[in-house]
């Protein structure tokens, strides 16, 4: 059996944990609106057509934001098409995912439905196909009461209250050649400064995200932070992330360690940051908003051939995860919440359908992915300040990153809880885990719950959809010190004072 340490000392602060970690994201794509948070007629549905399992799956997941309407759908979206009286609405292509938009959800049906599962929305605007004047008729339309004519057509259509939209993203992977209005560093950064600039002349107390890169590995990852960031510095609090994983080849073992390019990416975006910010000569620290992040078997949606005709909401992007991708996806909760210091928020990408912890049939049943359960418990669970806590266990050697430890681990701390989350990323070995726990006085662990299967492939579906759930883990037979992890697993330790 491979032994591990874990030291827990509350005297190790990071930061806060930082409840937008647990954002998600809703977009306009394949069945994540339509059939997904929205369908008239499904037996849960209420007045407005919302489902009430979907509902109530959101909010036991432990949402706490979530971006809106995009993604690629936003960079060529009119944000007018989605307000005023439904049977008005227009009927447009949507390119980004070759559909047909009805345009039947808008700003104002997303905010009530945030509203309904206790969430902040976080909207983007469009700068693909748009610019400074269409974002800020949005801001003016969500966040001004009322005087106005854009303030008073949403009064109009029922959104007495201002929305109050507090976070808003400057457009959508604008370094991607596949976003519609793709652009250079420069003409996005100069771009995303006069949105900014503009917005803030509305509502200076806005959080704006500048569009990072989108993946770690783009051409200009780098060159694009830094160009973006000298234009935009002083007008936006946040730079964006994305990152998307899968199993490449078989390779289990080199899968389970990708958080280990999550922790670079984050770590040279936020260098760059503060490089920046020291030639400027300014005191402000940028952080990062991590908002689009998951498993996305993202190669098999490339040989997928196109649809041959512009569908409404088909089926798009329905990855159905397995317990390896679970556990994957917990050690990439670890590392948002080990960056908590810098990272100020994270969106799942995405909530429901879509790449999502939460599957749906149309006019049917809805169930809880792999990936439901570490997200769902390190939102509840995580709790106070993060710890710093630094495995010291055996490596293994990955293709893609080298050594990398068998233990991935963060623990959180607050009056009544130690709680450490915990992957075991080897393959074949259970691992014990001796928690060093003298810091914290007397304790006795109060709850223990582990993720695994013995086939690491093994999926939810909506026949069974509790084959892979936490379990209580008996090991440490009251010993707070030691607990065995199996292999391929994601752990939730929580500790209390005896
Ligand atoms: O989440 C799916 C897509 O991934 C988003 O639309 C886009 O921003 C990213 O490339």
């Amino acid at each position: 059996m491979l032994q591990a340490q874990l030291t827990i000392d509350p005297a190790h602060r990071v930061a806060p944990v930082r409840r937008r970690t647990f954002g998600t994201f809703v977009e306009h794509l394949g069945r994540c609106v339509y059939t997904g948070i929205y369908e008239p007629g499904h037996p849960t549905a209420d007045a407005e057509g919302f489902r009430g399992d979907v509902l109530a799956l959101t909010r036991e997941l432990g949402v706490t934001t979530v971006r809106y309407p995009g993604g690629n759908f936003v960079s060529g979206y009119r944000w007018e098409d989605g307000v005023g009286p439904r049977e008005r609405r227009p009927r447009r292509l949507d390119l980004a995912w070759h559909t047909t938009e009805t345009n039947e959800i808008g700003v104002d049906e997303f905010v009530r439905w945030s509203r309904l599962a206790g969430l902040e929305p976080m909207m983007a605007v469009n700068l693909g196909t748009r610019g400074v004047a269409e974002a800020v008729d949005l801001l003016e339309y969500c966040n001004i009461p009322s005087g106005t004519t854009l303030s008073d057509l949403r009064v109009a259509g029922g959104a007495k209250e201002p929305h109050d939209i507090r976070m808003w993203c400057l457009g959508n992977e604008m370094d991607g050649p596949w976003q519609i209005g793709h652009k250079t560093a420069h003409e996005y950064g100069r771009l995303a400064a006069e949105t900014a600039r503009a917005m803030r002349m509305v509502d200076p107390g806005l959080e704006l995200v500048a569009c990072g890169s989108s993946g770690s590995s783009m051409p200009t990852f780098g060159s694009w932070e830094t160009t973006v960031l000298e234009e935009t510095y002083d007008l936006v609090d946040h730079i964006s992330c994305h990152a998307y994983y899968e199993e490449k080849d078989g390779d289990l073992g080199g899968f389970l360690a990708c958080a280990t390019d999550m922790e670079h990416f984050i770590s040279t975006v936020v260098s760059i940051a503060d490089q920046v910010g020291a030639r400027l000569g300014s005191g402000k620290k940028i952080s990062v908003s991590f908002d689009e992040w998951n498993i996305w078997y993202l190669s098999r949606h490339q040989s997928a051939p196109p649809p041959p005709d512009w569908p409404v909401a088909p089926p798009l992007l329905e990855d159905h995860y397995h317990l390896a991708d679970a556990v994957a996806f917990g050690g990439l909760l670890v590392t948002l919440l080990r960056h908590s210091d810098r990272v100020a928020a994270a969106c799942l990408a995405q909530l429901v359908n879509v790449i999502a912890p939460i599957m749906t049939e149309p006019g049917g049943r809805a169930w809880r992915q792999t990936t439901f359960h570490p997200f769902a418990q390190a939102a509840r669970y995580a709790s106070g300040d993060v710890l710093l806590t630094e495995p010291v266990g055996p490596s293994y050697e990955t293709g893609e990153f080298g050594q990398v430890p068998v233990l991935h681990a963060v623990a959180t701390h607050d009056d009544r809880f130690t709680t450490v989350f915990a992957v075991n990323r080897s393959v074949t070995e259970p691992l014990e885990l001796e928690l060093d726990t003298r810091a914290l006085g007397a304790v006795r662990i109060a709850e223990a719950t582990t993720l695994t299967h013995e086939d690491v492939y093994a999926r939810n579906t909506a026949d069974d959809p509790e084959r892979v759930a936490p379990r209580p883990n008996t090991s440490h037979r009251g010993d707070p010190a030691r607990i065995v992890l199996p292999p391929v697993s994601w752990n939730v330790i929580r500790l209390a004072r005896s």
